[in-house]
This record gives structure tokens, C-alpha cells and sequence, in this order.
């Protein structure tokens, strides 16, 4: 049987950090309980108990949290999802063992490591924040959110997140998911981006002084769980009960977004060279911008007005390129964008033109691709002239 492990973690916690936390009078009292009928942090807490997850940097209950392991994964989950995240945390942690680790290691063996997760200028980040954290801080994690966002690559979101987290201070963490609990709890009808504010106070207003990190952590295993976005299992949810959108009947219709505008169509070119020993040739995209710092095949400026006319002068090296019959679509968040591929072979003595280089197609899956660029490689390969 479980003990109070809840209890004793937090205790740890604060004793960790050398800390009194000092109690406020809340609506919301995790240690007296509610004082209204509405969503309690304590439910909450009862449920994660029981329910939370096993993460590779989360702490077991009873044990401290580690600084190190909190800011690395919270990083990375800017990133991509938890299941994408965890064998780049693991090598993350071979590689570099502690800030110290990091700080010291070279450039190029950081942004190997990261390849894959997408985002280099995030690696970048990284690496000055640990080297921020052993030269400024003496490789000892600042513990405020104010203090932790003044360090490279950590903004409003990761610094309430490793301050609750890692140090069990009082912070408000709102993510993609706590947004989506929150605003079902309370029936927002606002819609997102507008409604933040709100969600902001009401989750604030629900986070228990003695137990801050754990509540983060809750509610992220709540929305990732039990509040999912399209079906909610609101029959099993801790805050059953005592959420408004549950009663109503409708939770899967929140949190309310205000419609896209769809962005005007965009056009342009993608350049598909294979090299005859199988490798293909790829470039980095500007680290600012969108998709920035991620691999691609050359290609055109993606516009409104793009013309295909002659476009193969815009062509990486001279070749005989052919314009693949169709199209490659895909929508991104401010637009929807159409590219035209064009495929050309070339001999295995042909070197890569300035700013490009070759990958061989088995590498490929250590390069940071977008969707859009595997999408575009994928079908120039089955449509590849013989
Ligand atoms: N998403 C972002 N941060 C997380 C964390 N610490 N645990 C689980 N999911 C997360």
C-alpha cells in the first residue's frame, strides 16, 4: 500500500530547498479543504497519488527533485510530445551526466545530440544556459521564476515550470493542457488566445502552497490523460463533479478557439537531388524564422505570387531536373502552402554547392526534417524519373 507520499515528497521538498513556505488564505486549501463546491487542488492531488506517471525526469514520490533533469525535459517538451522526448533525454543524460557535463561539452557534440528534436537555436539555449548556470550561478539552478528567466531559452512557461517543479515554489504553470483542464472546469466561453488571462487566474488561484510542483505535475498528467482533447473521460476525472463543463455535458467542445483565418496560399519550388551512391542533397535553414535552423532540400522562397517559369535557374546545381507531375500540400499554422518538386540524379563525384551537402538517405532520420521536407523527399522518391 501507498503511504502519504504526497506529504513526504513535499516535505523533502521544502526541507531541500532550505524553504518555509508560508500559508496564504485561499477558496481553495489543499490541507483544509475546499471552502466551495468548485474544483479542488486536493482532489487533484488524491487522484495523482494514485495516478501519476513514471517519467524518466520526474522525481519517484519521496525522492527530490533534480534541477538538472527538470530544465533539460522541460527543453525538450517545447519541443515534441513526452514519448518523442524520452530517448533524447536518456542520451542527454549518457552524454551529459550534469550541468557541469553540458557547460563543458563541445558545440558540435550538443547539437548532435540534439538532431532529430528540431529547433537547433533551442540547443543553442541550452548550452549557453548551462554554461550561464556553472559560470554565473556556480552550476547551482537559481530557484524563482524571475531569476530562472533571466538565463538563455527559458521563458514564462519554464521558468514557472522548474520553479514549481524542481523547487516547489509557488508558480503558476500553464501549458497547452492546463489551458484545456481549466477552461472546461470553469465552462470558459471566451475563446483562446483571449481567454489566457482568465485561465491564468483561475489556475492560480487553485495552486496549493505546500504542494505547488505536484500540482503542475497533475494537471499536465490530467490534460495528457483523463482531459484529452477530443474524448475526456470525465467519468473517472478527480474533478468530476465539480466541473462546469462536465455537468453541462460538453467538455470536448472546450477550451473555445477563435477560428483561424485561413492564411492566403502559398506556392514555390523544392530541388530533390540524389547522388547515385544514394545520398541527397539537403541544406539548414536560417536559424530565425520559420522552421528555423531545421533540414531541407533547396528550394524557392515560398510566396502568394511565386511563378513556376524558369524556375529551375533557381536550381541548386545545374542538372537535368524534371518537374514531377502533382503536388506536395501541407498547412501550417498561418498558411496553407503547395510545392512543386523537381528530381534530378547526379554521379557520386558531384560535391555539394556552398551552404548544402549530401546526407545519405539512411542518415536522413538523424536529420531535423519537417514534416513538409518528408513529405517533399518522400514523394520525389516514388515518383523519381527512371
Ligand atoms: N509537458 C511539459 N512538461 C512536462 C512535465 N514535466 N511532465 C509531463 N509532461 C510535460
Amino acid at each position: 500500500m501507498r503511504r502519504d507520499e504526497g506529504t513526504l515528497h513535499s516535505a523533502i521538498g521544502t526541507l531541500s530547498t532550505n524553504r518555509m513556505v508560508k500559508r496564504r488564505p485561499s477558496p481553495v486549501d489543499s490541507k483544509a479543504g475546499p471552502l466551495t463546491d468548485g474544483p479542488t487542488a486536493r482532489a487533484l492531488l488524491a487522484w495523482y497519488d494514485r495516478h501519476r506517471r513514471t517519467l524518466p525526469w520526474r522525481a519517484k514520490p519521496g525522492d527530490i527533485p533534480d534541477p538538472y533533469r527538470v530544465w533539460l525535459s522541460e527543453i525538450m517538451l517545447q519541443q515534441t510530445t513526452v514519448t518523442a522526448v524520452k530517448p533524447y533525454f536518456e542520451k542527454f543524460l549518457t552524454l551529459f551526466p550534469d550541468v557541469f557535463a553540458l557547460a563543458a561539452a563541445p558545440t558540435e557534440a550538443v547539437m548532435s545530440a540534439w538532431a532529430g528534436l528540431g529547433y537547433y537555436s533551442r540547443a543553442r539555449n541550452l548550452h549557453a544556459c548551462a554554461k550561464a548556470i556553472v559560470e554565473v550561478h556556480g552550476g547551482i539552478f537559481p530557484e524563482t521564476p524571475d531569476a530562472l528567466r533571466a538565463l538563455p531559452g527559458i521563458g514564462e512557461y519554464t521558468s514557472a515550470a522548474i520553479a514549481s517543479i524542481a523547487f516547489n515554489r509557488v508558480a503558476t504553470v500553464v501549458d497547452g493542457n492546463v489551458e484545456r483542464v481549466i477552461s472546461r472546469l470553469y465552462a470558459i466561453e471566451e475563446p483562446l488566445p483571449g481567454s489566457k488571462p482568465q485561465i491564468k487566474a483561475l489556475t492560480t488561484a487553485l495552486v496549493p502552497e505546500d504542494r505547488p510542483g505536484d500540482f503542475a505535475q497533475a494537471m499536465m498528467d490530467l490534460g495528457a490523460t483523463l482531459c484529452s482533447p477530443k474524448s475526456p473521460s470525465c467519468i473517472l476525472c478527480p474533478f468530476s463533479g465539480s466541473c462546469a463543463a462536465q455537468k453541462r455535458g460538453d467538455a470536448e467542445i472546450f477550451p473555445r478557439k477563435t477560428p483561424k483565418k485561413e492564411g492566403q496560399l502559398r506556392r514555390g519550388a523544392a530541388f530533390v537531388l540524389l547522388r547515385e551512391d544514394g545520398a541527397i542533397l539537403v541544406r539548414t535553414r536560417p536559424d530565425k524564422g520559420l522552421l528555423g535552423g531545421m533540414t531541407e532540400v533547396p528550394g524557392t522562397e515560398w510566396s502568394a505570387s511565386f511563378k513556376a517559369k524558369d524556375v529551375t535557374t533557381l536550381a541548386p546545381i545545374e542538372a537535368e531536373w524534371t518537374k514531377l507531375r502533382g503536388h506536395v500540400r501541407h498547412v501550417f499554422t498561418h498558411f496553407p502552402l503547395e510545392l512543386t518538386i523537381y528530381a534530378a540524379r547526379c554521379s557520386k563525384r558531384k560535391s555539394a554547392p556552398q551552404g548544402a551537402r549530401f546526407v545519405s538517405l539512411d542518415a536522413l532520420d538523424q536529420e531535423a526534417l519537417p514534416s513538409v521536407m518528408k513529405k517533399a523527399i518522400t514523394f520525389a522518391l516514388e515518383n523519381f524519373p527512371q
